[in-house]
């Protein structure tokens, strides 16, 4: 009997997995038409004022429709290498200058950003310090991750993916903006989704799964790192227009966007 990670990774990621055959029906705040032009605007921005001399790459992992890297052909500086890491197959509308791969480019200077990538990433489902297997069965011993930040789900994976991808990064900012949830409101969250909507998790691939990231772990991960939600670092955005302003809103709200963390480190 497989695990609860083995099995969602086969799910979304297997040859015939959801995200590798190209589903892309997940909703964050950059697939949707009032959030994402002002949440790209300011994440370009971010990027721009990172001081880095030279070639400056923007790498988007876990790039989903394209959609922030769009923007930034469309918006950003002509001389940047635009970087797409996915497993879904290359969006047919996307501008030729970026380039869409399956791995993050071996080394980089420039902005790396994972903007609801780690929540896709499996981990262990732990139950009375064992490993949880599909059928909802015990498996193996767990291992140290939850006995050192508490909860029932395994984040030690994210912390490996998201200190691996920093890993490639030579100088420039890296963000991961997830939702998640820190040592005082861990619980289960490992969810299905269908047509945007919650459901029971199955490992089928008729269903995205997601979980909570762990964003102190995630934080304590990579040495430098600061945790901040969105909520605040969006503070001092200045709008223009009504449709600015209500995404904003959207942006900065405490029970939705604005409650997910922003884990931002700098390499000078
Ligand atoms: C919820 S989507 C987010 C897409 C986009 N960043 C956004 O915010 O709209 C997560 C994406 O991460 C991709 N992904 C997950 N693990 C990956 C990995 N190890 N390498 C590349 N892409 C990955 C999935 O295929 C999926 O398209």
């Amino acid at each position: 009997v497989r695990t609860v990670r083995q099995a969602w990774d086969e799910a979304l990621y297997g040859p015939a997995g959801r995200f590798t055959a190209g589903h892309r029906d997940f909703a964050t705040a950059l697939t949707d038409p009032v959030t994402a032009p002002l949440l790209s605007r300011v994440l370009l921005d971010l990027a721009r004022s990172t001081p880095v001399d030279g070639d400056f790459t923007v790498v988007d992992v876990g790039a989903g429709t394209g959609a922030f890297l769009q923007h930034v052909a469309t918006c950003g500086p002509a001389d940047w290498r635009l970087v797409g890491v996915e497993r879904a197959p290359r969006p047919a509308a996307l501008d030729p200058r970026v380039a869409w791969v399956a791995e993050l480019p071996l080394r980089f200077r420039g902005f790396l950003l994972a903007h609801e990538w780690l929540d896709d990433v499996p981990l262990d489902v732990v139950r009375d310090g064992r490993v949880m297997l599909e059928d909802g069965s015990p498996g193996a011993a767990a291992g140290p991750w939850t006995h050192g930040w508490g909860g029932d789900e395994d984040g030690s994976a994210r912390d490996d993916a998201w200190r691996a991808a920093v890993g490639h990064l030579d100088r420039g900012t890296a963000l991961a903006v997830d939702y998640g949830h820190t040592r005082t409101t861990r619980r289960p969250t490992l969810t299905g989704w269908r047509d945007g909507r919650p459901c029971r998790p199955v490992y089928d691939g008729s269903c995205d799964l997601t979980a909570h990231v762990a964003l102190d772990s995630l934080a304590a991960a990579v040495p430098g790192s600061r945790l901040s939600s969105q909520r605040d670092r969006l503070a001092a955005v200045e709008t223009r227009g009504l449709q600015e302003t209500s995404a904003l809103r959207a942006l900065r709200d405490p029970d939705g966007y604005g409650g997910y963390g922003w884990v931002q480190v700098d390499r000078r």
